[in-house]
């Protein structure tokens, strides 16, 4: 089965991608780590991708595109679940058109002032990807990464000013992206993020498992 997680910034989709996949055996795909790797490495890519992830901005189709599907072909016959794609309309139609086939979109949502809440006390460990919050999923020793005992960082995109842009942009594309899907085959489901990890990850199962 492959999912696509779709959610606002900082609803969750990374923690849950990451719990279900593990719990399932799945591939993870998250474009947001892809483009954070692609930076720490100076790569082509990650010279585009830095200034727009720095203001909250999608990075380009076409560069998007490319990135999401070269993946996706190095794994073809694993079950896959998407954090990240699509971020627009013209992504959902791409996806559609390739050989890759979605069977589930579930759409975390959540009110603004909890998405707020939640990326201002996120830390994260950049090599891997895990991710920590202040108050809610606290590391053992502050600042510090559980398994490697390296520094936490707090992501450059996560401040009031770039929150809000990212925010903004999410707002105005999920419309028509829902818009899509539900006209389409792919069971589409929604489901609210505003509980603690361990209840959304109970609901996604039950999701899963009714699908
Ligand atoms: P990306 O990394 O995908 O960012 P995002 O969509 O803004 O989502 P986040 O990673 O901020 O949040 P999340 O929903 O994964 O939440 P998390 O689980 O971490 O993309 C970054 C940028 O890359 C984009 O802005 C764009 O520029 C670019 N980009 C990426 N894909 C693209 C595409 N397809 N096209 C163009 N550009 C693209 O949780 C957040 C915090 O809350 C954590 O601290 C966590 O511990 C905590 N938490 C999670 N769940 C709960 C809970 N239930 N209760 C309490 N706390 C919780």
């Amino acid at each position: 089965m492959n999912i696509i997680i779709l959610g606002p910034p900082g609803a969750g989709k990374g923690t849950q991608s990451k719990l279900i996949s593990q719990q399932l055996s799945m591939l993870h795909i998250s474009t947001g780590d892809m483009l954070r790797q692609a930076i720490a490495q100076q790569s082509a890519i990650g010279q585009i991708a830095e200034q727009y992830i720095n203001e909250g901005n999608l990075i380009p189709d076409d560069v998007m595109v490319k990135l999401l599907l070269d993946k996706i072909n190095q794994h073809n016959n694993q079950s896959v679940i998407i954090d990240g794609f699509p971020r627009n309309l013209h992504q959902a139609e791409v996806l559609a058109e390739s050989e890759f086939v979605v069977d589930l979109v579930i759409e975390l949502y959540s009110e603004d002032e909890d998405i707020i809440e939640r990326l201002s006390g996120r830390r994260v460990h950049l090599a891997s990807g895990r991710t920590y919050h202040s108050k809610f999923k606290p590391p053992l020793v502050d600042g510090i990464d559980d398994l490697t005992g390296e520094a936490l960082v707090q992501r450059d995109d996560d401040n009031i000013r770039v929150i809000s842009q990212r925010l903004k942009l999410y707002h105005s594309m999920i419309r028509p992206i829902r818009d899509f899907y539900q006209n389409s085959p792919v069971t589409y489901k929604r489901l609210q993020a505003s509980g603690s990890v361990a209840s959304v990850q109970q609901c996604f199962v039950e999701m899963l498992q009714a699908n």
